[in-house]
């Protein structure tokens, strides 16, 4: 019995929204946007037994099912909205030809999974030709957030948007009044900036870690004090979703050998490469996002046991304490955490200008980091000082430049210059916070060895120089008599 047959069917073109892909992430935004005032929405899965249980453990939500992409596409009133929820690569590839096979043109498909964004911008080029159009979107939140309201970044056309937006706008989390979700930009614009959000969300982890790390070997104090100071925390400046869900996490105890939870998980950080491609394209786009580059890196260095237990043995510091003052260290630790967050969040919005620029792309980084207010992983209070920030200078070049950042970064430099002076003496790996601290001083310096990196340069490649007193551009002949000559 399909499907249609156990609910007895259901009318052409009732559906104004549609979801295809019903594994976690789909059911849950399907439920989500079942649950908003005006919407019926299709389902439909490749495996029908999802479909059937997705109905019949919510018969609340109205669903209208489908068994074939033929009746998918008869559920849905025009011009049809699909919004595809499958495992990213192959699998979209696969639903949007099948789509494409029943839909017509100004249909709107919607993939709202992860997918890379180049792969995003080939698709709607391809999806255009056929005269339907094709949204890529980016979805944050997890499964919670599909279910409860995310934050949702997508691309696409603007005729696209002007059907879409109020859908999303109705299922997205809602921040002091403003639904979490913009019109980013065109084609890969939204999975680029969810891409980003991720790479952040990397570093953002990785310097919270740290600083548990630091704060636990550098005081000796419990997971479960430690809890405290996050919770402590929580209530000023650093207030976030990650900072809160450290706090739980650390607070937690195994109840299998009463120990801490932290200390019963197996420390190797996974990865499902959305880090990775935010530093590739940073590599590509030649933007130094060393923040996000260090926190990948570090799950790289975890996940690497064998390597691990041979290094076991090189020799650390002589005196492995960090011999502190406790209470003055804790509070250099937050100080240095909130810096070097700095340092990572302005990094991530270097890294959306020249995306933007490269791909001509106008996204408002300001929207952007009002739409991460809520629903998403970086969730913070913080995101509203990044949006005054826009807000006062649009074309700002650099975050950390705008005045509150510049304040906050001057008020805990000298503390971020010792809680890394003192992890380097301690031996603590703390990657993020010293290269966060590395990228402040060579960004604000007013020479760098670069100048000499060019002469090497030019002496084994010719590759030229540019001279500070004069125009033009320069070579020496270093294997001759080394005289310099204009090219
Ligand atoms: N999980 C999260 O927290 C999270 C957060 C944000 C974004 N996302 C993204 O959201 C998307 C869905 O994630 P998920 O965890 O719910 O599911 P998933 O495990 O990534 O994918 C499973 C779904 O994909 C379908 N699928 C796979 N290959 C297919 C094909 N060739 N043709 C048709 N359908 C195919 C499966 O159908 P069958 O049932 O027939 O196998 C199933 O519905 C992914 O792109 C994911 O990266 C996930």
């Amino acid at each position: 019995m399909d499907v249609d047959a156990a609910t007895g069917g259901a009318a052409a073109g009732t559906a104004n929204v549609g979801v295809v892909g019903l594994a976690v992430m789909g059911s849950n935004l399907a439920r989500n946007l079942a649950s908003r005032e005006g919407n019926t929405v299709a389902v439909f899965n490749r495996t029908e037994e999802k479909t059937r249980a997705l109905l019949d453990e919510h018969p609340e939500a109205g669903f209208v099912p489908a068994s074939t992409y033929e009746e998918f596409a008869a559920r849905l009133s025009k011009p049809r909205t699909a919004i595809i929820m499958v495992k990213a690569g192959a699998g979209t590839d696969a639903v949007i030809d099948e789509l494409l096979r029943v839909f017509e043109p100004g249909d709107i498909i919607v993939d709202g999974g992860n997918a890379y964004f180049p792969d995003t911008i080939r698709r709607e080029k391809a999806v255009r030709e056929t005269g339907v159009n094709f949204v890529g979107a980016g979805i944050s939140g997890g499964e919670e957030g599909a279910l409860t309201g995310p934050s949702i970044m997508p691309g696409g056309s603007d005729e696209s948007w002007a059907t879409l937006g109020p859908i999303l706008k109705s299922i997205a989390a809602v921040a002091e009044g403003e639904p979490c979700v913009t019109h980013v930009g065109r084609d890969g614009a939204g999975h680029f900036v969810k891409m980003v959000h991720n790479g952040i969300e990397y570093a953002d982890m990785q310097l919270i870690a740290e600083a548990y790390d630091l704060i636990r070997r550098g005081t000796g104090r419990s997971p479960a004090e430690i809890a405290e100071i996050f919770a402590e925390w929580n209530t000023g400046d650093l207030e976030s979703y990650l900072i809160e869900i450290t706090a739980e996490v650390l607070r937690q105890a195994d109840a299998e050998t009463g120990k801490p939870l932290v200390d019963v998980i197996l420390d190797q950080a996974g990865a499902k490469g959305t880090g990775a491609w935010t530093v590739q394209t940073a590599l590509s786009l030649g933007v130094p996002v060393s923040g996000i580059a260090e926190a990948t890196f570090a799950r790289s260095l975890s996940s690497h046991p064998e390597q691990r237990a041979a290094a076991a043995d090189l020799p650390g510091p002589q005196e492995p304490s960090l011999a502190t003052e406790t209470e003055g260290f804790i509070e250099d630790v937050r100080l240095a955490l909130f810096a070097s967050k700095i340092v990572a969040y302005s990094q991530g919005f270097d890294e959306i200008r020249a995306g933007a620029a490269e791909h001509a792309w106008n996204i408002d980084p300001g929207a952007i980091a009002k739409i991460w207010r809520g629903g998403c992983i970086i969730r913070a209070q913080f995101l509203n000082r990044i949006a005054d920030a826009y807000a006062a200078e649009p074309d700002l070049p650099l975050l950390m430049t705008a005045p509150y950042f510049t304040e906050a970064l001057s008020r805990g430099q000298a503390a971020w210059r010792r809680v890394v002076v003192a992890a380097a003496r301690a031996g603590i790996p703390a990657p993020a916070f010293s290269s966060s601290l590395s990228y402040y001083d060579g960004i604000r310096a007013d020479r760098l060895p670069a100048a000499l990196v060019q002469g090497q340069r030019d002496y084994f490649g010719a590759h030229t120089y540019k001279r500070v007193d004069k125009p033009g551009t320069f070579h020496r002949l270093w294997s001759g008599d080394r005289t310099e000559v204009e090219v």
